[in-house]
C-alpha cells in the first residue's frame, strides 16, 4: 500500500485530480469508479478547472458510482445522483449514457443489485477506481460486519454512518438506512486504487485499514489484499500513523 501524505487538502485534491486526468489522457475510453461525499469535492472541482482549459475531454469516459441511497429521487437534494450532476457530470463533456449510478428507486432492488454488477463487469475492469473511507472504516458502503460482502448488494447503514451523513440533511430522521453498494470483489476488481482521507476524524480508521489486521470489521482493511492502490491523506489523517 503506497501512503502519501499531503501538508492540506488543497495539495491532496490536486494529485488525487491528477491521477483521474491522467488516467483519461493516457487513455480516452478509461472505465473510471468515483465515490461522493465531502472528501472527493476538491478533487472534482480540480478537474472541472483543468477541463475548462480545453485540454480534455470525457466524451468515451465511462464512471460508475460506488453506491447510492435507496429511496431519494434522483433530484433530492441528498441523492448520490444529485451530487455528481452538481459537482462534476454537468460540468464536463460525459455522456449520459456512459453515467453509471445504482438506482435507488428501484421497485426491484436485487435485480438492480445483479444489473449494476454485471454493468460493471461488461465494462471490463475499473482502470481506476477512487474510495473515501467512513470513520468506522467502511468503503463505498461496505459497512463493518461479520463478513465481507463480494458483490453489489443491498446493506443497511450503521448508526454511525448515518449520524456521519446527517450533517447533509436538515433532520436526521430524513437520511435513509438503506443503500446499494458496489461490493468488496467488485471494489478489489478496479486495476487501480486511490483512496482519500482528510481529517483528524479519519486518523484511526486510517491506521486500521494501512497497519491492522485484515478484518471485515473495518473493512477498508482488505484493501492490503490490493497490488495497485495509493492512499492519498493529510497530516491530520495521518496522525496515527
Ligand atoms: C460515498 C462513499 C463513502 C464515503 C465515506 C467518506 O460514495 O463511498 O464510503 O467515501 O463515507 O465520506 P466523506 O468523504 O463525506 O467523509
Amino acid at each position: 500500500m503506497e501512503v502519501i501524505t499531503k501538508s492540506n487538502y488543497q495539495e491532496m485534491s490536486l494529485l488525487a485530480a491528477k491521477y483521474l486526468l491522467d488516467t483519461v489522457k493516457g487513455k480516452s475510453d478509461a472505465v473510471i469508479g468515483l465515490p461522493t461525499g465531502s472528501t472527493p469535492l476538491g478533487m472534482y472541482s480540480a478537474v472541472v478547472e483543468e477541463y475548462r482549459k480545453n485540454t480534455i475531454s470525457f466524451q468515451n469516459v465511462k464512471t460508475f458510482n460506488l453506491d447510492e441511497y435507496i429511496g431519494l429521487i434522483k433530484t433530492d437534494e441528498n441523492s448520490y445522483y444529485n451530487f455528481m450532476n452538481t459537482n462534476l457530470f454537468s460540468h464536463i463533456d460525459i455522456k449520459k449514457e456512459n453515467i453509471h449510478i445504482p438506482d435507488g428507486m428501484t421497485g426491484d432492488v436485487k435485480k438492480e443489485c445483479t444489473n449494476y454488477e454485471n454493468k460493471v463487469r461488461q465494462a471490463g475492469s475499473m482502470d481506476i477506481l477512487f474510495l473515501g473511507i467512513g470513520k468506522n472504516g467502511h468503503i463505498g458502503f461496505n459497512e463493518p460486519g461479520d463478513f465481507f460482502e463480494p458483490y453489489t448488494h443491498e446493506v443497511q447503514l450503521k448508526q454511525n454512518t448515518i449520524n456521519a451523513n446527517s450533517r447533509f440533511f436538515e433532520n436526521i430522521h430524513d437520511v435513509p438506512t438503506t443503500a446499494i453498494t458496489m461490493g468488496i470483489k467488485t471494489i478489489l476488481s478496479a486495476k487501480k486504487i486511490v483512496l482519500l482521507a482528510e481529517g483528524e476524524s479519519k486518523a484511526e480508521a486510517v491506521a486500521e485499514m494501512v497497519n491492522g489486521k485484515i478484518t471485515p470489521r473495518l473493512p477498508a482493511s482488505i484493501l492490503q489484499l490490493h497490488d495497485n492502490i495509493t492512499v492519498i491523506i493529510d497530516k491530520k489523517a495521518a496522525g496515527n500513523l
